[in-house]
């Protein structure tokens, strides 16, 4: 069914440009559709009270899928749709989270995780490669390494007649909203509830970690969070970010130092170098020893303080802290799966069908 536009949608929608340049508010509703999200592109779509929801949904599905009986009626759900999983950025966990959650639900997938084996390389524009997936395939998820892409992709599909849903598993250096949704539903099962009044210290590259920044949208859906921003200061989080957390007063403080915030931390999110979106090796300038977590700082942060990464890692956790309870990046990964599994099921309005 084609979405209802207000004429004011229409004409924020008609030209791209202006488009994408418009207040974000302005466009929210362009991607959600009878009070559900249609397209899942931003964190700010992620409301309180839909996360809340989600984590419901992924609750109540990691219980249900354990017997037969529940998988079965789970992946009965959505067994008359098929999605398309256009990868074209490296990828292992979001990927394989959203194939199998795909599968939990019954969704039938095809893939593209290259664009040397698609048309683009017979020169179709990667707009109509995208629109040709919308001929065969009920939902696109989507991982693009240019900022804006994914967005774009939805842009225009919500504008033929065949829109599908678009779900971004990553675009460039911008935005990773799933990344956040199930950054959220880890730090929610381990606070047992919602982070308010917790400390969360994101520790890194800040600066083109589309992951800390797509956390940080979620950060306003909380009361009294407190951040801790540590990075080089060559990779700072971005003054787009600090405004928006300044507009919603949440307070943060930016440091060098890791070994300053790590006594009253109730989570670290540590973050690997993103060395891919170099220009001229600036990587290789900056001592990066600082952002690891070692083994001895276990002895000092909290007893209830989580360790979260949202991997791949190279060198910011030493091996030695994955046997310490408070050590959650390995089921951070799980946790994805379910949580973009809700996410699908929320998107095809059959999540209120999941019941304990
Ligand atoms: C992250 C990404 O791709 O942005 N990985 C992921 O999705 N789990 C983080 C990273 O690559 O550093």
């Amino acid at each position: 069914m084609p979405m209802e536009r207000t004429k004011e949608m229409t004409s924020v929608g008609a030209d791209w440009d202006k488009f994408y340049t418009a207040e974000i508010s302005s466009k929210l509703p362009f991607f959600s559709r009878e009070g559900r999200l249609y397209d899942c592109l931003f964190a700010q779509q992620l409301t309180r009270e839909l996360l809340k929801q989600l984590f419901k949904t992924a609750d109540t599905l990691r219980a249900v899928t354990q017997k037969k009986a529940g998988a079965d009626f789970v992946s009965g759900l959505l067994s008359h749709k098929r999605g398309m999983l256009y990868f074209v950025q490296p990828s292992t966990r979001t990927f394989l989270s959203f194939l199998n959650a795909c599968h939990i639900l019954g969704v039938k997938t095809s893939e593209i995780r290259d664009t040397s084996t698609s048309s683009e390389v017979k020169g179709e524009t990667p707009e109509d490669t995208v629109r040709t997936f919308s001929s065969y395939v009920d939902l696109i998820i989507m991982r693009h390494p240019a900022p804006g892409f994914v967005e774009k992709a939805a842009w225009l599909m919500n504008r033929t007649g065949r829109p599908v849903p678009i779900i971004n598993g990553g675009s460039g250096k911008d935005q990773h909203p799933t990344q956040a949704l199930l950054d959220m539903y880890t730090l929610y099962r381990s606070f047992n509830g919602e982070p308010d009044g917790k400390k969360i210290v994101m520790v890194g590259d800040l600066k083109r970690g589309r992951t800390v920044r797509s956390l940080s949208y979620l950060m306003k859906n909380y009361k009294n969070v407190n951040l801790a921003f540590v990075s080089p200061k060559e990779f700072k989080m971005e003054p787009d970010i600090l405004e928006f957390l300044n507009k919603h007063s949440i307070p943060y403080t930016e440091t060098e130092d890791f070994s300053s915030v790590m006594r009253e931390a109730d989570a670290i999110y540590m973050t690997r170098i993103q060395d891919e979106h170099d220009k001229a090796g600036e990587s290789k300038k900056v001592d990066y020893s600082p952002y690891y977590f070692k083994k001895e700082h276990l002895k000092i942060i909290k007893k209830s303080c989580v360790i979260m990464h949202p991997l791949p890692r190279r060198h910011e956790i030493e091996p030695e802290v994955d046997t310490d309870p408070r050590a959650m990046y390995w089921r951070q990964e799980r946790n994805g799966m379910w949580a973009r599994a809700a996410l699908i099921s929320h998107i095809f309005g059959v999540d209120l069908k999941i019941k304990p």
